[in-house]
C-alpha cells in the first residue's frame, strides 16, 4: 500500500475500525488538524449506508443539521451544506422543503465525504487488534499499523432471535440483507414480518407497495401497538449533551427505567410510514378491492419456528388477551432490531475490557473503554453506549458532539467548545442550596 501510514513507520494517534457514520464524523473533525495523524480503515470498498436496506422513498428519522460536523464545528468544509453547495443544488434542496430528507440524499453525502477525506482507507478490513509494548498492532490482510489510540466503529450487528438461528436462507432473512432478497421475496405467497420498528414498518410498506402482491402479509410486533417515534420538543431534548450528562450520572438501576422511558424517542415508527402503511391498507381494502389478506398484529412475540417442507411455522404469544397462535408462512423477515458485539478483531485483547453486571462494555464520559491496558492507549468505542450513554448513543443526533469529545479526549485539551447550555428540561434533582434560594424566592 502506497499510503501514509505504510511509507512510515511512525505510529498513528488514532486508528479507527470501521467507517460508518460516526466514525466519518470523528474523520471529517480530524481533517486538517495539525498534530493528530490519524487513519481511518473499512472492509467496504467505498462509504456506503447500510446499501442493502435502501428500499425506495424511506426517509431520515433525524435534522440534516444533525450531519457530520454542523452541531459542533459549523464552518467544516464537510457539513452537509457544504455538500449541497459543492453539488449546486442548495437552492433546489431548500425548495423541495422536505419534512423529512430522502435517506438516500443522506447516504449521497456520506459517500461524498467517504470519498474526498484523505484519512480514509477502505477495502482493508481489520482482521485482529493486539497490543503490543506501548501500541496497538492492527492486521490487516496485506500488512499490519501501529496506534497509540484506537476507536472502535464497527456499527451494531442484526439481531436474530435464538429460535431463528438455524432457519436463516434465501426465504428466512434479517431485514438488514433485504435489498439481496427482493427476488425470493417477490416469489413468497404468504409473508410474515416480525418486529414493529422503523424498519418492520419500511417492510410492510414496501410489500404493500408491490407491483406483485402476495396473497397474504402478517406483520407481528410485540409492542402494544405500532407505536410512533415520539419526536415533540421535550422528548427530543433526550438527545441533547444536557441530557447525555445528566443521564451518565444515574445508578444503572434508574438507566434502566429512563431508557425503557425514551425508547419510542428513537425507535419508533416515522408517522410518515404510518401513514403511509395505513392508506395503502384503506386503498387496497376499500377502493381497489384487491385480493390480499393483510393483517398488522401488535402484541405478538414469536418464540418458535419450524420448517415443515417448503413452509415455515411460527408461534406467537399474544401478550393482548393471553393466546397462542400459529402462523404459516412461504417467507419470514426478521425486523427484530440491532445489537452491538464487540467485533471479532478485538478477540486479542476483548479479555481485557471491563465489563458491567450484565457483561456489557463500560465506556466512559469520554467514550474510552474501561480496560486493564495502559491508560495512555485508549480504545474509544461509538455505538457501544446505548446503556452507558442513554438512548442518544447509537442515533446520528449526538455523533458529531460524540467525535468532538472523543477529540478534546485525545489530545488533552478542548479543542471544540462542549459546554453545556442550559437545560430547558431540569433532569437532575437540585442541589439543597437551589432548592432553597428557590424556596426564599417564591
Ligand atoms: C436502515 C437504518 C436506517 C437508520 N436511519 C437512521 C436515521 O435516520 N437517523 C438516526 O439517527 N439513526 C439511524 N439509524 C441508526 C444509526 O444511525 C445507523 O445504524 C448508523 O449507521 C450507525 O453508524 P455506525 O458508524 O455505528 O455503524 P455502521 O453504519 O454499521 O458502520 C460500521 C462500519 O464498520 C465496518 N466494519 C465492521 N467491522 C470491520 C472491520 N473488522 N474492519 C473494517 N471495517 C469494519 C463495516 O463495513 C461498516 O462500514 C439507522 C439504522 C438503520 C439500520
Ligand atoms: N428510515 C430510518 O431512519 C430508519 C430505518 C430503519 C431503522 N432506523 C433506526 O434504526 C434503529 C433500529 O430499528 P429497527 O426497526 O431495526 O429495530 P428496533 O427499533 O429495535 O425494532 C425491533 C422490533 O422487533 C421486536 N421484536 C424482537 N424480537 C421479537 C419477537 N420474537 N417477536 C416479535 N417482535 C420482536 C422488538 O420488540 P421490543 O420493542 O419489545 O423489543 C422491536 O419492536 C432504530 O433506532 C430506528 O429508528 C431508522
Amino acid at each position: 500500500m502506497s499510503d501514509a501510514f505504510s511509507r512510515s513507520t511512525a505510529p498513528l494517534d488514532l486508528a479507527g475500525i470501521g467507517i460508518g457514520p460516526f466514525n466519518l464524523s470523528l474523520a471529517a473533525l480530524l481533517d486538517g488538524m495539525e498534530g493528530i495523524d490519524a487513519c481511518f480503515f473499512d472492509a467496504k470498498p467505498c462509504f456506503d449506508w447500510h446499501p442493502a436496506m435502501m428500499l425506495p422513498d424511506v426517509e431520515l428519522q433525524s435534522s440534516f443539521l444533525k450531519d457530520l460536523v454542523t452541531p459542533v464545528c459549523p464552518t467544516s468544509s464537510w457539513s452537509f451544506i457544504a455538500y449541497l453547495v459543492a453539488q449546486r443544488r442548495l437552492f433546489t434542496f431548500l425548495n423541495a422543503q422536505y419534512e423529512a430528507v430522502p435517506r438516500q440524499e443522506m447516504a449521497n453525502y456520506f459517500a461524498w465525504a467517504g470519498k474526498g477525506l484523505p484519512n480514509l482507507r477502505f477495502q482493508t478490513p481489520i482482521r485482529e487488534i493486539d497490543l503490543e509494548a506501548r501500541h496497538f498492532r492492527l492486521t490487516y490482510d496485506s500488512g499490519s499499523v501501529l496506534a497509540r489510540n484506537i476507536v472502535v466503529g464497527t456499527g451494531s450487528r442484526p439481531f436474530v432471535p435464538a429460535w431463528a438461528t438455524n432457519h436463516l436462507g434465501p426465504r428466512f432473512f434479517h431485514c438488514a440483507d433485504i435489498g439481496h432478497r427482493l427476488d425470493d421475496l417477490a416469489r413468497a405467497e404468504r409473508i410474515v414480518v416480525i418486529g414493529g420498528g422503523q424498519s418492520g414498518g419500511e417492510v410492510v410498506d414496501h410489500l404493500l407497495s408491490s407491483e406483485r402482491l402476495p396473497r397474504s402479509i402478517r406483520w407481528l410486533s410485540r409492542r402494544h401497538n405500532f407505536e410512533p417515534i415520539n419526536e415533540t420538543p421535550f422528548s427530543n431534548q433526550v438527545f441533547s449533551p444536557e441530557y447525555v450528562d445528566a443521564y451518565r450520572r444515574l445508578s444503572d438501576e434508574r438507566k434502566k427505567t429512563a431508557l425503557e422511558n425514551s425508547i419510542l424517542t428513537s425507535d419508533g415508527l416515522s408517522i410518515s410510514t404510518i401513514n403511509g402503511i395505513y392508506r395503502k391498507l384503506y386503498r387496497l381494502r376499500h377502493i381497489d378491492c384487491a385480493p390480499i389478506d393483510v393483517a398488522m398484529m401488535p402484541s405478538r412475540t414469536v418464540v418458535q419456528v419450524e420448517r415443515q417442507g417448503e413452509e415455515y411455522r411460527l408461534v406467537a404469544r399474544n401478550s393482548f388477551d393471553g393466546g397462542i397462535e400459529v402462523f404459516f408462512a412461504d417467507a419470514v423477515v426478521l425486523a427484530t432490531g440491532f445489537r452491538f458485539v464487540v467485533p471479532d478483531a478485538l478477540h486479542p485483547i476483548a479479555h481485557r475490557l471491563y465489563r458491567d453486571a450484565e457483561r456489557r462494555l463500560m465506556p466512559g464520559d469520554d467514550y474510552a473503554l474501561a480496560w486493564d491496558g495502559p491508560r495512555e492507549n485508549r480504545i474509544f468505542a461509538q455505538n457501544a453506549g446505548r446503556f452507558s450513554h442513554g438512548i442518544a448513543d447509537s442515533q446520528l443526533s449526538l455523533m458529531a458532539w460524540r467525535s468532538a469529545t472523543i477529540i478534546n479526549a485525545l489530545v488533552g485539551r478542548a479543542v471544540f467548545d462542549l459546554t453545556l447550555p442550559d437545560p430547558i428540561l431540569v433532569w437532575p434533582s437540585e442541589t439543597p442550596q437551589e432548592r432553597a434560594v428557590g424556596l426564599a424566592y417564591s
